[in-house]
């Protein structure tokens, strides 16, 4: 279990670890676009302001790591909290 952390609201939201960040978000009505859910089209990609990345995605290239993008529907959290800029 880790959390996300909505930047734009302030609100932090459990991510438990049968659920993807995206899957979890949308139970709260926070919604991510998806579309393949398997880390390799692109389409969930959030930006992280803090927090690191265990990054699970086929997808993302090392400099887009780099930057702090992440794709929701696979990759986590490594430590306890994750800032998303949404
Ligand atoms: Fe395709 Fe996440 S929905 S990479």
């Amino acid at each position: 279990v880790f959390e996300v952390k909505i930047a734009s609201t302030g609100k932090t939201y459990q991510i438990p670890g049968d659920k993807s960040v995206s899957a979890a978000l949308e139970e709260k009505g926070v919604k991510i676009p998806t579309s393949c859910e398997q880390g390799a089209c692109g389409t969930c990609k959030v930006k992280v302001l803090e927090g690191e990345v265990d990054h699970r995605d086929k997808r993302l290239t090392a400099a887009q790591r780099d930057e702090g993008w992440m794709l929701a529907c696979v990759s986590r959290g490594k430590g306890d909290l994750l800032v998303l800029d949404m």
